[in-house]
């Protein structure tokens, strides 16, 4: 299969993380005889400092050009630690999300087996633990108006979501949850806001469509709490902008670290993958970051595309990379490897062999089926 791929590094450990993905993309090629190209992009402060914008047009038009998009991370300390900067690094990612149209975030949540120990819960309750969060990504408050009063002492951000922006996500979310254990859980806020009502309304409404997946609902302080109680309990979870932003976050933290897990933002023409987690500037240059969430998210598109035995290939060299403790700093405090020697260590275990096929995938990971 040819790719055309635009690499959008952004800021932090983003390019670091994401210099990893391609080897590992690089290493596919060669496997399974694959042609893939790639264009670098600047988004983010990168793209600020050389030509004052957080997303140039240059790397909008790039990215309808291409294929996929692979997206590193976004934001530095300089725009952080400033809340009257008027441009924001961050407006780069959301604007792109936006222009591209990539409403559905998905964001799965899988523990692996070698690092139960890893997580902050108890063993018994993560155990087990495999939930998709479809976290809506182009509306909401993310997006609604937002004013600031002349004297700056009053400011307000708009939440608003349409029928339209709702059940186009819930249909990508029950088809998911088809092909799952068949539980779609919509969590909301519905006994405070009038967003959430509309998303139940909608929600319930699709839900005859689909008839074999059971739906509940629960409010986002609820769901907060019953995820680090028993986050078995979940299997698909569909959520607004900011809630999804929310329990991701805490969904990766189950798993022992915010460097391990990947996502896939589709939309009806364009999809890009990405880490869940953030810029991490402390660690920029050191090459101590995990580059283990970028490089699943590869793993993620080559699913999108079809490419089921290489992005079960790659699956197996991140575990393997576990198993035999090549991993880094925030794994093992002790460990030598940084994060291209992780990197090069899981680009050089992809490979196409029977043993592929006969390994417990379910076991690790991502589940197949969270990957569309
Ligand atoms: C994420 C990030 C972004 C978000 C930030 C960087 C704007 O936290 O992808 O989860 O809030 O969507
Ligand atoms: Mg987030």
């Amino acid at each position: 299969m040819n790719l055309k791929i635009t690499l959008l590094g952004g800021d932090g450990i983003g390019p670091e993380v994401l210099a990893q993905s391609v080897k590992c993309l690089q290493a596919v090629e060669e496997t399974f005889n694959h042609h893939f190209t790639y264009t670098e992009g600047l988004i983010g402060a990168a793209a600020m400092d050389r030509f004052g914008t957080p997303l140039p047009q240059a790397t909008i038009d790039l990215c309808r050009a291409s294929d996929a998009i692979i997206f590193g991370t976004i934001g530095t300390l300089k725009y952080d630690d400033n809340p009257s900067a008027k441009v924001r690094p961050e407006q780069g990612l959301l604007q792109l999300r936006r222009e591209l149209q990539l409403f559905t975030n998905i964001r799965p949540v899988k523990v692996f087996p070698t690092l139960v120990n890893k997580s902050p819960l108890k063993k018994h309750v993560i155990f087990g633990t495999d939930f998709v969060i479809y976290r809506e990504l182009t509306g909401g408050i993310y997006f609604g108006e937002k004013k600031l009063s002349e004297d700056g002492t009053v400011a307000s951000d708009l939440c608003e979501y349409s029928e339209k922006e709702i059940s186009r996500i819930a249909h990508l979310a029950f088809k998911a949850a088809k092909g799952r254990r068949k539980k779609l859980t919509l969590v909301d806020k519905a006994n405070v806001l009038a967003t959430s009502r509309l998303w139940r309304k909608v929600v319930t409404r699709i839900s005859e469509s689909y008839p074999e997946v059971q739906l509940d609902f629960l409010f986002v302080d609820n769901a907060a709490m019953q995820m680090m109680l028993n986050p078995n309990e979940f299997d698909v979870i569909l959520t607004d902008n900011m809630f999804g932003d929310i329990l991701s976050d805490q969904g990766s933290a189950i798993c022992g670290s915010k460097g391990l897990l990947p996502s896939a933002s589709i939309g009806n023409e364009h999809a890009m993958f990405e880490p869940f987690h953030g810029s991490y500037p402390q660690a920029e240059g050191k090459n101590i970051a995990n580059p283990v969430a970028s490089i699943l998210s590869i793993a993620m598109m080559l699913s999108h595309f079809g490419l089921y035995e290489e992005s079960r290939a790659v699956v197996i060299a991140v575990d393997k990379s576990m198993r035999k403790h090549v991993v880094t700093r925030d794994l093992s405090a002790t460990s030598k490897y940084g994060t291209s020697q992780v990197g090069d260590f899981i680009a050089g275990n992809i490979i196409d062999s029977d043993e592929n096929l006969n390994y417990n995938y379910e076991n690790i990971g991502l589940g197949k089926s969270t990957i569309i």
